[in-house]
């Protein structure tokens, strides 16, 4: 039996779509259920959907022995699991963004709103920028628009959000994409079951560059 974590929402069911083809159907999976574990009747795989930025959770603690999760996630977190696998879907930038008019004044803190504190941290003290956090939970783009900061640092996918909220890209931090993450021990005590996820995996998505 392998137990795997699942993002709730599209990414997930993109991904159960995928395992479901590749070996690791569940009959009892149904799209509008609420139910949050489901298994097959072999006994072979269950599935946990839960929070995305939860997976890591689950999979460190051992819950779960895989689970699929953003990059952004790993990074902001740097959970103690493996990470065995891009699965070239859900792909988007961490980006530095600020209003057009927008203009650094380096003799003061940079302001930055983010939900990714760490993240932050790490890349404006690579570029050598004294910083001040503005942390927030969601509608990052808000702030530098309400003045509360002078950059942000959030996921750019379609880039809609910037667009019309008068915002620009002035920095790409990283590439974000989901993951394949493993428990450490389960790598160890189901090696096996959890490389054959990966390897299969890892062939399915083989074209999706
Ligand atoms: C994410 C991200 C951006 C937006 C980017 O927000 O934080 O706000 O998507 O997507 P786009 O480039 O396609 O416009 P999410 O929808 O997760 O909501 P949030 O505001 O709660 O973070």
């Amino acid at each position: 039996m392998i137990n795997i974590a699942l993002p709730k929402g599209r990414l997930g069911e993109k991904v159960y779509s995928l395992l479901s083809q590749i070996g690791y159907k569940c009959d009892e999976y149904s799209k509008d259920s609420r139910k949050l574990i489901f298994s097959d009747v072999n006994g072979t795989v269950s599935y946990f959907w839960v929070k995305p930025s939860d997976v890591a959770v689950y999979v460190k603690l051992g819950a779960a022995d895989v689970g699929v999760v953003g990059k952004d996630i790993l990074e902001e977190y740097e959970p103690d699991v493996y990470e065995l696998a891009d699965l070239k879907m859900g792909k988007c930038k961490m980006c530095v963004a600020a209003r057009k008019s927008f203009m650094d004044d380096t003799s003061a803190p940079l302001r930055v709103a983010t939900k990714f504190v760490h993240t932050a941290e790490k890349h404006f003290a690579t570029v050598g920028r004294d910083i001040e956090i503005i942390k927030l939970n969601g509608s990052i783009e808000l702030a530098p628009v309400l003045g509360i900061s002078d950059v942000i640092l959030d996921i750019v996918e379609t880039g809609t959000t910037l667009k019309e909220n008068d915002l620009k890209i002035i920095g790409k931090v990283s590439d974000i994409s989901a993951r394949l993450i493993a428990n450490k021990a389960s790598y160890k005590f189901k090696r096996n079951e959890v490389s054959a996820v990966a390897e299969k995996l890892k062939e399915a998505v083989k074209g999706y560059d």
